[in-house]
């Protein structure tokens, strides 16, 4: 009988269990991974696996951390707690954590919990900790790292740092990353990062930090300061080499070139926005009486021997945005390797490179919005240079030859200049004052607008593979038909826009590969006979004084054509069928289709009206008057001939009256 009711108690358990599972967990379980993000939880789900490895808990409503939620979870490899609003830890809560790797605890309110100066305890195995936006001000980071043995990057981006002390780092010495970013940092205390024998990246940047006067982390492989309040960089004087690659001093207040390590292998080096005059380590001699009794020299020590230092290995630097005036050319010889060189928006006036210094690796030189007059490239120098930007300079003559000298060049961005364009290219009187664009077997991109070109003579390109051609804004250019000659072949892109062209006497159906052609701004009344089907496949001719298409050009266009813009002409809505099929053709897109009117005449007026809005009987109306007009012509006519007739009805009688009289 008690083994009969034992049997029963059990069924009915087992019944109640299969009606009434265990509560789910709202979590996504995949693996020995639990997803339990955005749920709105308020504490930790209680009957996950017990061997998951990673947990996932970032936008929910945590406040306190606690043994009693998370102990059970000891196996865990990667708890990721980020966007809650967790203000409490109880100490030692990590501890027994023997396999917790990663800890992100970013997007919380830890500065509450660092104000009850508890300390989070021994963070054993953790390498990567996220405490960004905390809130989290001076030294409040130590209640978290005291105990770090094993930590590797660590964020710290946006919270209120002001300071880095010494000891700031001190329990987490295997520290490889740090991110700074975001902070408020006016002050690193000397030995703050010496004893990180691992730092290779310290990422400094968005600070107020004002100097760094003794530069000497040795093991260092990437340094961010951009945006900070910088006026000087100096490296502590040294023999010993540095494994610095990246140093990133962008957007600070740097008014000479930063004293770097002697012995180097930078790559990458940023000066851009900064307050450089000159690229001197140094004031000059009356800057330095200028200079002595500022709070300037108080922290340089200045190294009057070392004007231009040695960059073996950089292969990019920026230097745009400064007031630089020149830079003498003995500047390269020190950075030979480069490949990425950015002088543009200076004060440059004019640029050589010469044979001693050749920058026979650079691929790309940026030297627009500077005051350039004057550029000189001598022989076999830039053998490599494959981009070259001299937009929105002054430059005016260049030698004739200056592009045929660069057997790598690809593109020229010379637009807003002041050059002319040789008819050939050969060195004859005629081609004083201007530059040859023929003939430059690796030339793709020529960019010449705003130039004020006065005309584009014949063949100026033959030679030179053209891909993209922009000779836009320059009002009263004068295009020959041949100018374009020799691009049959390569040409994809033509930029006439902005031009004033009455015409265009260039057949563009001879471009076999033409695609993209701007027109637009101009004043053509038609554009020039096509002899073949074109390819061009998006046309503008916006703002012209086009009344109608041609037949034929139509014809040449309708099938390649794939984009058109028609805006701002004075189109003819009747009599022009075939051209209004092109705007109905649903293989033509018409992006600016509200812009495109025409006009039609209604009552002896002309009426502006969107051209999708024309229907027959607006050219019908125009018709009313015609047959009116019609009408009164046939009339008089038919009244002519009937006047004709008659009379010629009445003439035989009287021929016969004559012939009769005669005879
Ligand atoms: C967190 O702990 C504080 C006190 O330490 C308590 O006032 C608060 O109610 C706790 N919050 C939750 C959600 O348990
Ligand atoms: C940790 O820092 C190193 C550089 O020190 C970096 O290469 C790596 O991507 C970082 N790891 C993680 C998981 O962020
Ligand atoms: C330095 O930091 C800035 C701002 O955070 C960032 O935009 C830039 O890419 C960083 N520079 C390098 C070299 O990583
Ligand atoms: C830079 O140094 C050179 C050579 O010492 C000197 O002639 C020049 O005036 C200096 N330029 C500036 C702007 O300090
Ligand atoms: C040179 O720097 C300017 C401004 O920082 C930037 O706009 C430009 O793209 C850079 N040039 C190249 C070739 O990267
Ligand atoms: C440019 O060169 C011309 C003659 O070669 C010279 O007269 C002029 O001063 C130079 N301009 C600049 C800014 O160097
Ligand atoms: C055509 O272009 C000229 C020059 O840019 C401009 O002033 C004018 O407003 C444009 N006309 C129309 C109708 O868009
Ligand atoms: C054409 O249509 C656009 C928008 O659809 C309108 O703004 C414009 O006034 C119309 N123009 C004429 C002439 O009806």
């Amino acid at each position: 009988m008690g083994a009969l009711l034992w049997v029963v108690v059990i069924l009915v358990n087992e019944v109640t269990a299969f009606i009434h599972p265990r509560q789910p967990s709202p979590c996504q379980v995949h693996q020995k991974s639990a997803y339990c993000n955005d749920l709105s939880l308020r504490t930790v789900p209680a009957r996950l696996p017990p061997d998951i490895h990673k947990l996932d808990l970032s936008g929910n409503l945590l406040q306190n951390l606690t043994h009693e939620v998370l102990a059970v979870y000891t196996t865990v490899h990667h708890l990721n707690f980020h966007s809650n609003k967790i203000e409490f830890i109880q100490p030692g809560l990590f501890k027994d954590m023997k396999n917790l790797q990663v800890l992100d605890l970013s997007r919380n309110y830890l500065d509450l919990f660092a104000a009850r100066k508890t300390h989070v305890g021994p963070l054993t195995s953790v390498e990567k900790l996220d405490l960004s936006g905390n809130g989290l001000y001076t030294d409040m980071s130590d209640y978290f790292l005291q105990d770090a043995p094993a930590l590797k990057n660590l964020s710290l981006d946006g919270n209120s740092i002001t300071k880095i002390g010494k000891n700031t780092f001190a329990g987490s010495s295997a520290l490889r990353n740090i991110d700074l970013h975001n902070n408020v940092i006016l002050d690193i205390e000397e030995g703050a990062f010496e004893y990180l024998d691992s730092l290779a990246e310290l990422d400094l940047s968005v600070n107020s930090i004002s100097c760094i006067a003794d530069f000497n982390l040795h093991q260092l492989k990437s340094l961010n300061l951009s945006k900070n309040s910088l006026e000087h960089f100096q490296t502590r004087d040294s023999d010993r080499e540095y494994e610095l690659l990246y140093l990133d001093l962008r957007e600070n207040k740097i008014l000479y070139f930063p004293i770097l390590p002697r012995k180097n292998k930078l790559i990458y080096l940023d000066l851009s926005r900064n307050l450089l005059r000159s690229i001197n380590t140094t004031a000059t001699a009356e800057e330095l009486e200028y200079l002595k009794n500022t709070e300037y020299l108080a922290h340089v020590h200045l190294n009057l021997n070392q004007k231009h230092q040695d960059l073996p290995q950089l292969l990019f630097l920026d230097l745009s945005y400064n007031q630089i005036k020149t830079i003498p050319s003995a500047f390269f010889t020190t950075t030979m390797a480069l490949e990425t060189l950015n002088i543009s928006n200076n004060c440059l006036e004019s640029f050589t490179i010469d044979q001693e210094s050749p920058l026979n690796s650079l691929k790309t030189l940026d030297l627009s919005f500077n005051a350039l007059q004057n550029l000189s490239f001598g022989e076999s120098t830039l053998q490599s240079l494959e981009v070259l930007y001299l937009q929105g300079n002054y430059l005016t003559t260049l030698e004739f030859d200056t592009f045929h000298r660069l057997p790598s060049i690809r593109g020229l961005h010379l637009q807003q200049n002041y050059l002319t364009i040789c008819s050939s290219q050969s060195r004859s009187p005629q081609n004083h004052g201007c530059v040859s664009f023929s003939s430059v077997p690796t030339l793709h991109y020529l960019y010449l607008s705003g130039n004020s070109l006065e005309s584009v003579p014949q063949y100026a390109f033959r030679g030179s593979p053209l891909y993209i051609l922009d000779l836009s804004e320059n009002p009263g250019v004068e295009i020959h038909e041949n100018s374009f000659s020799g691009l049959e072949a390569t040409l994809t892109h033509l930029s006439l826009k902005s031009n004033h062209l009455q015409e265009l006497n260039t057949d563009l159906s001879v471009f076999g590969n033409l695609k993209f052609v701007d027109l637009s701004i101009n004043k053509l009344t038609g554009l020039p006979l096509w002899a073949k089907e074109s390819s061009i496949e998006s046309l503008n001719l916006q703002n012209n004084s086009l009344v109608t298409l041609e037949y034929n050009t139509v014809l040449a266009l309708e099938k390649s054509l794939k984009t058109l813009y028609m805006g701002s002409n004075p189109l003819r809505c009747c009599g022009n069928s075939r051209f209004l099929n092109l705007f109905k053709a649903s293989n033509v897109d018409i992006p600016d289709i509200d812009t495109v009117t025409c006009y039609y005449r209604k009552d002896s007026e002309y009426v502006e009206i969107n051209i999708s809005r024309v229907m027959s009987e607006h050219c019908q109306t125009l018709d009313r008057t015609s047959v009116i007009v019609i009408s009164v012509v046939v009339l008089a006519v038919l009244m002519v001939v009937l006047l004709v007739v008659v009379t010629k009805l009445c003439q035989p009688t009287r021929h016969r009256f004559n012939r009769n009289f005669k005879a």
